[in-house]
């Protein structure tokens, strides 16, 4: 089948619409469950390429995963010392956060040798953030020369101490605290800015002896007891149609989202643009939950994004970028090199679609500059195997003038295979199978 969507505008949207589950947790689940004494019951996870990557690690390492498609997922393990050194290379796909979290993982399998690699996009991410700080904890940890998968772990050596993060890196951190938790004394991991917490809350929801405070997590070595979870929808997911309504001047709703500070900041975000967004707290634990309905109100105001509040959004950077193109006044979004390290360097390919676009964008080192509002026409624009960009462009042709000719749209199977039916029942933007390939 073809892999390119032609996309057309369609109407202003307004409905619920259904979120898969989050990502984050849904690794977590699978990966954290694969370390503790018993089964593990996980409802509602994202069932996409990037966790059935977790879900091929968990059993590489000795888990025994049972997960029919679309269903709730069974992880059984024999606890630390149940786990194994793989039989083989462990493939992460193009997932970073499955290759990260096993690198922790790893570090724990007595004299166990683990080697990690990934596609070609995951073959080109740095890894001595990680690498680093775990040599510093003991482990003995490798890249290739130039920092990049394939990695090799040989576990069982981490003495525990305190480390920090580098850079603002939820991955980086739970490897770390993985390493801690599988080692022979407690791992305290400084950050220098507030990521995603889910790590934390999981294990203290299993039982591991953690604490915060702060920028500070310390965790002492110890057991786990299996987890039984529901996954709450993932709100970078549910932000592409929160965008979409926002620039349609449509209505969404959806409900049961993850609400943690440290992911909801693309809401703050567009309340400051002038959409109208609606919360209703729904639960607190272990995650705060509830139904958000963000609603489109009148000419989009400019947007302002300090490096601190790069964390509690940074996958929705793409999405904000377009919001910006729409907004009047010039936007500065600030504090985005962690861009240019994720699946592609996603703040030059913003940057350069947006532009393909119509939209005025002034590219920095770790900034984009933009002045709005613009029309956008339409353009050929390509993925690069980047989901958030596959995302990004089909919201786009719901303000662009002309047909946008999306390549690569395959990609949207890392985080969200049903986008496309989605996208479709909202009817902000109507998309065609492109031209078959030869
Ligand atoms: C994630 C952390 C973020 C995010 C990624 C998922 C996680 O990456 O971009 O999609 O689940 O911990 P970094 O840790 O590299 O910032």
């Amino acid at each position: 089948m073809s892999d390119v969507r032609v996309l057309e505008r369609g109407q202003a949207v307004d409905g619920d619409v259904a979120v898969p589950g989050d990502k984050s947790l849904t690794h977590r689940a699978i990966l954290l469950g694969a370390l503790a004494e018993g089964a593990s019951h996980i409802e509602g996870a994202l069932d996409a390429d990037d966790t059935r990557s977790s879900a091929a690690a968990a059993r590489a390492v000795g888990a025994q995963v049972d997960w029919p498609a679309g269903g709730a997922a069974t992880v059984v393990g024999r606890g630390a010392i149940g786990l194994q050194e793989p039989a083989d290379v462990v493939d992460c796909g193009n997932s970073g956060t499955t290759l990260r979290l096993l690198m922790g993982i790893a570090s724990g399998i007595p004299d166990g040798l683990t080697v990690l690699t990934g596609d070609r996009s995951l073959r080109g991410r740095p890894m001595r953030r990680v690498v680093e700080p775990l040599r510093q904890l003991g482990a003995d940890a490798w890249t290739r020369a130039g920092g990049s998968p394939p990695v090799a772990v040989r576990g069982g050596r981490v003495r525990g101490g305190r480390v920090q993060t580098g850079v603002p890196s939820a991955q980086v951190k739970s490897a770390l605290l993985l390493a801690g938790l599988l080692g022979h004394g407690p791992v305290t991991v400084t950050e220098e800015l507030a990521t995603r917490d889910h790590t934390e809350r999981m294990l203290a929801l299993m039982g591991a002896a953690i604490q915060r405070d702060g920028l500070v997590s310390t965790v002492q070595p110890g057991p786990l007891a299996p987890l039984t979870y529901r996954i709450p929808a993932d709100p970078s997911a549910a932000a592409m149609w929160w965008v979409l309504a926002a620039l349609t001047g449509g209505r969404i709703s959806t409900r049961g989202v993850l609400l943690n500070p440290a992911r909801a900041g693309v809401l703050e975000v567009l309340r400051q643009a002038g959409a109208l967004v609606e919360v209703e707290l729904e639960q607190q634990v272990p995650e705060p939950v509830g139904r958000v309905v963000v609603t489109g109100a009148g000419p989009l105001r400019s947007i302002r994004l300090t490096p601190a509040a790069v964390p509690g959004l940074v996958d929705e950077v793409p999405l904000v970028a377009l919001l910006a193109t729409q907004a009047r006044g010039t936007s500065h979004l600030e504090g985005l090199s962690e861009l240019r390290v994720k699946e592609t360097d996603r703040l030059h390919a913003v940057a350069v679609g947006l532009t393909a676009l119509g939209a005025h964008v002034a590219e920095h080192a770790d900034a984009l500059v933009i002045e709005g509002p613009t029309r956008l026409r339409g353009t050929a624009l390509d993925s690069l195997g980047d989901h958030r960009l596959a995302f990004t462009w089909a919201i786009a042709a719901s303000v662009a003038d002309g047909p946008i000719t999306l390549a690569g749209a395959s990609a949207v199977s890392v985080s969200y295979p049903g986008f496309w039916d989605t996208l479709a029942e909202t009817g902000g933007v109507v998309a065609h199978h492109g031209p078959s390939e030869e």
